[in-house]
């Protein structure tokens, strides 16, 4: 007790456990450590059969902890008394798999999965986090306010389905591409808030998916936000070898450079129409190059914009023009009144996804 005190737990939280504890005991009518799987088996399977999930769930995770805590203390008295090693009788075969409210992806140092679970409780919350220092430290954490979310470590590329489905799934890393997963372990009428961009850039837009029968998701973007972008999706920018069966096109622009900045709403109109390309903006002592890099073959194209000249001046390489292609989203952009980030939403399907201006009905690409 002392000790769940002094890890930071709160009365309300120790007296549940207790009392979690004493209706086991109670069934089983021996000391706990005599637990075997197959005990846990019957009361878990049979005994509580009807009850609600969360049941299930806070009684076999208030038994797993007072094995923890035996172990970690008691286990060379008890064996030394009784002759048995202490073990854990919840294993992966029995553990009850309670659908949840809320799938955290991301669980980082834990702050938001301890909001969650105080406003949600514990078992109504599950948190991924890949990192498996960072998601031990976010189980510590939370922990130590009397918060005990089902914190798991692993990539969250996966979801974590043996929960499902939940009503709500929160994203805390920016995704370029949406795994499917995400939308299968959501019910239907859930809801999906994510980061999201493309890798024209490396800003994100917070897109709030809602999950229709069938698996379909569609939604608005809510506006322009930079998360630490999700391990896995990084962008590695290709190493292009020159091919001598192309040469370089020289032309000139009077089109001026747009803002590109990571909240700036253009990026994501370019991302949603252009399909694997970068850009880079590179500083010069008279101005700016906007470089464009195919992500796909070896196309490149290099515009350089000189202080006080109307007239940039453009190169451009290999099969695609993309200085010709960006500059086409641009003139799309200003002929649709420079919508901004929440104009723009996503639809996201098994397939993939497709962008929209104003409706899901008026696809950008
Ligand atoms: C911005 S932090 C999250 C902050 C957190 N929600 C909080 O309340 O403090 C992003 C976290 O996402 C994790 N992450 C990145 N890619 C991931 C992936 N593929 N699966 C699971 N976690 C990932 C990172 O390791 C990092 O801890």
């Amino acid at each position: 007790m002392l000790a769940r005190v002094s890890a930071g737990l709160t009365d309300g939280t120790i007296r549940g456990d207790v009392g979690h504890l004493e209706q086991v005991r109670t069934w089983f009518g021996r000391p706990l450590w005599d637990m075997e799987p197959s005990d846990a088996d019957a009361y878990l399977g049979r005994v509580l059969r009807g009850s609600p999930s969360g049941t299930r769930l806070a009684r076999s995770q208030a038994l797993s902890t007072n094995f923890l805590f035996l172990e970690l203390r008691h286990k060379v008295e008890i064996h030394r008394m009784t002759g048995r090693v202490v073990e854990c009788p919840i294993d992966e075969m029995n553990r009850p798999r309670g659908s949840k409210d809320a799938q955290l992806l991301g669980t980082g140092p834990g702050w938001q999965a301890g909001l969650l679970a105080h406003r949600l409780g514990d078992a109504n919350v599950v948190t991924v986090e890949v990192d498996p220092v960072v998601a031990e430290a976010a189980r510590r954490r939370p922990a130590a306010a009397g918060l005990h979310p089902l914190a798991v470590a692993g990539d969250a590329a996966e979801g974590y389905p043996s929960a499902v489905p939940y009503d709500r799934v929160t994203v805390t890393f920016g995704a370029r591409r949406i795994p499917y997963a995400w939308l299968r372990q959501t019910r239907p009428g859930g809801m999906v808030l994510l980061p999201w961009g493309t890798h024209f850039g490396n800003g994100d837009a917070l897109l709030r998916l809602t999950v229709h029968q069938g698996g379909t998701a569609t939604g608005p973007f809510l506006r322009p936000v930079d998360f630490m972008k999700m391990r896995f999706q990084r962008l590695v920018w290709p190493f292009h070898t020159p091919d001598p069966a192309f040469a370089v096109d020289e032309s000139t622009t009077r089109t001026a450079l747009p803002d590109l900045g990571r909240f700036d709403p253009f990026p994501l109109a370019v991302g949603l129409r252009l399909h694997h390309v970068t850009h880079a903006v590179q500083p010069r002592d008279d101005g700016r190059t906007l470089w464009l890099c195919s992500l796909s073959n070896l196309s490149w194209a290099g515009a350089t914009f000189h202080d006080g000249q109307d007239v940039a001046q453009v190169r451009q390489y290999g099969p695609r023009r993309l200085g010709n292609e960006f500059e086409a989203v641009f003139h799309w952009w200003v002929d649709n009144d420079l919508p901004g980030v929440e104009c723009f939403g996503l639809t996201v399907d098994e397939r993939g996804r497709r962008g929209w201006l104003d409706s899901p009905d008026n696809p950008v690409a």
